[in-house]
């Protein structure tokens, strides 16, 4: 499977920077992955995985790296045991009534976490970087990331399903940390 080629590559690749919040790109809904783009994305890939697995991460999307693009990352494999998929132009086919509740956090939103209720399995459609178009079910941790995942390529972030109170209280003490960071 190419996924693992990518992920393989990340040993070797220079980490791409992740942006963290606020940014616009992470508030745009982005397009669509186009034939033409693909190239592109593979060369993409592998400082992506380098980035998420330096993190360490469980997902990143592209516009966490400043592309306005639909396509993301997901691996909640260990270090021993890779599981990378990569989905471009995911799209959730289906949603189950019963919802789950799991604690989130973002590599845009570093050091920040709370408590996200989400519908607990899905159906998911994504083509793969050669072309082909995939389903499958997923749930559990993985259903979580995946529609966190496909959030990013919305502009929406974990926060954003949060009360407008408690949003506020993780964005302020973001902008706070990364000001420190800064001196
Ligand atoms: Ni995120």
């Amino acid at each position: 499977m190419t996924d693992v080629v990518f992920s393989d590559a990340a040993t070797t690749a220079k980490p791409v920077e992740i942006l963290i919040a606020p940014q616009n790109v992470l508030r745009q809904v982005a397009r669509p992955v186009r034939p033409e783009d693909i190239a592109g994305i593979r060369l993409i890939l592998p400082g992506m995985f380098a980035a998420m697995y330096a993190a360490p991460g469980i997902g990143l999307a592209a516009p966490q790296v400043g592309i306005s693009q639909r396509f993301a990352l997901v691996d909640l494999g260990e270090a021993e045991a890779r599981e990378p998929m990569i989905m471009i132009n995911p799209e959730i086919l289906e949603e189950s009534e019963s919802l789950s509740t799991r604690e989130e956090g973002c590599l845009s939103l570093p050091n920040q976490y709370a408590e996200v209720t989400r519908p607990e399995k899905i159906r998911l459609r994504w083509t793969t970087v050669d072309g082909n178009v995939m389903e499958r079910e997923a749930d559990g941790l993985l259903a979580t990331c995946i529609q966190h995942e496909i959030d990013h390529l919305d502009g929406i972030l974990f926060v954003d399903h949060l009360s407008t109170l408690r949003r506020n209280m993780i964005l302020r003490r973001l902008a706070k940390e990364q000001k420190f960071r800064r001196g």
